[in-house]
């Protein structure tokens, strides 16, 4: 055990959360008597309307190491920023903590998350992606692809690929971490703060652990998280992408150019009076040979791949097609679900995934530096 106890904040955003503050400020005071170190809970409701804070005023009579921070509902990430700031500069916390209110986190997993702390990590994630981690049997194919898709969308988009769980929002993380960390520069106002904070994190080379939990589906009270937080997830997962990677600006760039000459050969079939079902993957082909191209000659120039031009292009054909397929069945599917948008949009939507998939198998695959590691 450590000689010198760390104080620590437990950080639990609140919004609308009256049924399950109690129980759970109770709740972490019991693992608390276990801890040697010197343990504090801080609240971070927005004005929530059913009286969360109200609550909590009762309970701190009765809790000393309880504290409560108001402000207005801007997000999630909003509100962690604040709980942050207010942890380090008025509570000097040598460790804070990211907790749900909802029991999603189970109490009993913080004495697991500090000792990883102890240990001499500095970023400790309750991972739900790790061997013996879980998410709740319960959850629909929804919430199962969105969790999914949303760490495929961390780890591959904005590239932080030695991290299991980029999203969890069980974490306890060392203030010295958090003071390196400009936090104006996060720009995210909802659940897209998990994965920023995480990637300011690992810039600053800290020491990230991921320690397996199970996710618990909540009992009471419902998920906050928005359609807006979802867009904005993916905005600073391609910002994160964009201002740390001069070949994926590149490709972007190139990407644009292939949009065009999708949109355009697309528009131009229609016009010549062929069926759309036809028209789409001509123009995605179109469109494919000419980013090939590109990239090869601009993009991807400068990697010292291992493998023959002869070799790069049938790899770059197998990518195509694979592109083609996704991009064509996104096609199909908008058409068939959508059918009261005009062609275009459905052809302009296939070209997302598309574009993911060529870049990062051209990436990592056809064009693969030989020295390359992902990092
Ligand atoms: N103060 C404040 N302001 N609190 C908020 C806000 C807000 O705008 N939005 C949500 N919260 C609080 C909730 O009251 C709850 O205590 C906690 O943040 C998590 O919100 P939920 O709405 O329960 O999130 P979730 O279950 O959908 O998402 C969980 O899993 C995600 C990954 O799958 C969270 O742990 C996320 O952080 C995590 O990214
Ligand atoms: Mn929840």
């Amino acid at each position: 055990m450590n000689a010198k106890p760390l104080k620590t904040v437990i950080i639990v955003p609140t919004y609308n959360e009256k049924s399950n503050i109690a129980a759970l400020v109770d709740a972490l005071q019991e693992q608390f008597l276990q801890l040697e170190h010197d343990m504090h809970i801080l609240v971070v409701d927005d004005n929530s309307p059913d009286g969360t804070a109200d609550v909590v005023r009762t309970l701190q009579t009765s809790h000393p190491n309880l504290q409560l921070l108001n402000g207005q509902k801007q997000g999630l990430g909003v509100a962690y920023i604040r709980g942050m700031r207010h942890a380090m500069q008025e509570l000097q916390a040598d460790v804070v903590f990211e907790m749900d209110a909802d029991f999603s986190h189970k109490p009993e997993d913080v004495p697991r998350l500090l000792a990883a702390i102890d240990e001499g990590a500095d970023f400790v994630i309750g991972s739900r992606y790790v061997p013996g981690g879980t998410i709740p049997e319960e959850w629909g194919l929804y919430r199962r692809l969105n969790s999914r898709f949303g760490n495929i969308v961390a780890r591959y988009l904005a590239g932080i690929y030695s991290v299991r769980d980029c999203t969890a929002g069980f974490r306890a993380i060392r203030t010295s971490v958090l003071r390196r960390i400009d936090f104006d520069k996060l720009r995210v106002q909802g659940y897209a703060f998990q994965v920023a904070l995480l990637h300011a994190a690992k810039t600053n080379k800290a020491k990230i652990v991921e320690i397996p939990v199970n996710f618990i589906d909540r009992t009471h009270g419902e998920s906050k998280l928005g359609l807006r937080d979802i867009i904005e997830f993916i905005l600073n997962a391609w910002w994160i992408r964009f201002d740390s990677s001069k070949t994926f600006i590149k490709f972007l760039i190139v990407g644009a150019s292939g949009v065009v000459v999708n949109l355009g050969a697309f528009t131009l079939l229609l016009a010549q009076g062929l069926n759309k079902y036809a028209a789409s993957p001509i123009a995605i082909e179109l469109s494919i040979i000419t980013n090939f191209f590109l990239n090869n000659g601009w993009t991807f120039r400068w990697r010292k791949t291992k493998d023959r031009m002869r070799t790069r292009g049938i790899k770059f054909n197998a990518v195509s097609l694979l592109s083609l397929g996704l991009s064509y069945s996104t096609f199909v599917l908008l058409s068939v679900l959508l059918p009261e948008y005009p062609p275009q949009l459905h052809q302009f939507a296939g070209i997302v995934p598309a574009t993911l998939a060529n870049y990062f198998l051209n990436s990592y695959w056809t064009f693969k530096h030989v020295e390359d590691t992902p990092s």
